[in-house]
């Protein structure tokens, strides 16, 4: 392929989790909500008119920037919104780590990261975890030793859905030269007793991103809209400069201010996801798998017996429930598992008691 850039050619790119079309499948893989959208967001989807699409959208998502400042109690210049929150991390890279600059991530982390820095034609710096999966206590040392311009942590961690608390956050921040992005895809599914809000911390350094999504919290994975928050000085030039000139469509703007506006619904829902997840937790932990606590809408579980992960998941898959198995180190024996309905949670388990459990008669 000669007309390619040479990392272009040389990268892998990213592989995402199997989507299928079938409503047979128990669809525990990709971290989507298990619940329908608002129905709000329904009666405005009924509403749109056609001619509407005649016209150009808002370049810059108004109203969804105005809805979404109200919900975090920030002002619009400190949102921007995007194509889901994958364009976001792309439009931090393109916006503040140039070729051959460094990007800091932990090892493992959301796997697009390296995708995305291959793209960019960045050097990437993994900072291995500890066995906890907590961040190494010499991190911020590694990160200045690294010299990156760009740290990227994804907070809920994924895929162990663990949580780093906003003043780990801003230590991190305060002894770092670089801008800190914060991926908060599953930051809705925190437990409420947590108090957990990096908002105000984003605000008020000059360093930070947050990206948020409405793929998980508000079941509008389908839709594509995420956006970032921080100050205006970083937002700006995303918003005014590196940022496609439409890139959120007329239909997306309108769904997405319409589920952001419905936070009473969105919030019973993760109610149940972050019940469900605990009575999952428990029950794979009686099945004898090793259940990393999450405050995600995830699990990751280490099988018993160092049995084969990827054998179970294959299993599975010819059961009509789709799970995660990642082929890296440190998670071949692991499946990483969506929170689903209480139903389709049950089917998962009563699927692992047949293979799990012995019967003696
Ligand atoms: C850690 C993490 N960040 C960001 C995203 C991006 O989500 P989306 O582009 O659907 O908003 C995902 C999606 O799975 C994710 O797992």
């Amino acid at each position: 392929m000669p007309f390619q850039r040479k990392n272009i050619a040389t990268m892998g790119g990213y592989v995402p989790g199997e989507q299928v079309d079938n409503d047979d499948v128990i669809k525990l893989n990709t971290n989507e909500n298990p619940y329908p959208p608002s129905p709000e967001v329904a009666a405005r989807l009924k509403g749109i008119n056609s001619a509407s699409l005649r016209r150009y959208p808002s370049p810059t998502a108004e109203p969804f920037r105005e809805s979404a400042a109200r919900c975090h109690g920030i002002a619009a210049e400190n949102i921007v919104p995007t194509n889901g929150g994958d364009e976001l991390l792309r439009l931090v890279l393109t916006t503040f780590a140039g070729p051959g600059e460094t990007v800091a991530v932990t090892r493992p982390t959301y796997s697009l990261y390296r995708v995305l820095t291959e793209i960019q034609d960045n050097k990437l710096h993994e900072i291995t975890l500890e066995d906890t999966w907590d961040l190494p206590k010499e991190f911020i040392q590694q990160l200045s030793v690294s010299n990156a311009k760009v740290c990227i942590l994804v907070n809920p961690h994924a895929p162990t859905g663990k949580l780093l608390s906003v003043e780990a956050l801003t230590e991190i921040a305060s002894n770092f030269d670089g801008l800190l992005l914060v991926d908060e895809a599953y930051v809705d599914f925190v437990d409420l007793a947590r108090k957990h809000d990096a908002v105000p911390m984003a605000i008020e350094h000059n360093n930070v991103l947050l990206l948020r999504t409405l793929s998980k919290g508000y079941s509008l994975a389908g839709l594509r809209f995420g956006y970032g928050i921080g100050s205006a000085e970083l937002i700006s030039p995303i918003l005014y400069k590196t940022r496609d000139s439409y890139n959120t469509d007329y239909i997306a703007q309108q769904l997405a201010d319409a589920a952001i506006q419905s936070r009473d619904y969105a919030r019973a829902i993760w109610q149940k996801v972050r019940e469900d997840r605990e009575l999952l937790a428990d029950a794979l932990t009686k099945l004898n798998f090793a259940v990393t606590p999450s405050q995600a809408n995830f699990l990751l579980a280490k099988l018993p017996d160092g049995r084969s992960a990827e054998s179970l998941y294959l299993q599975l898959r010819s059961e009509n429930i789709l799970v995660r198995f990642f082929d890296q180190e440190r998670l071949r024996d692991k499946l990483r598992i969506s929170v689903g309905t209480p139903s389709e949670n049950a089917a998962l388990i009563a699927a692992l008691t047949a293979k799990f459990v012995c019967t003696t008669e």
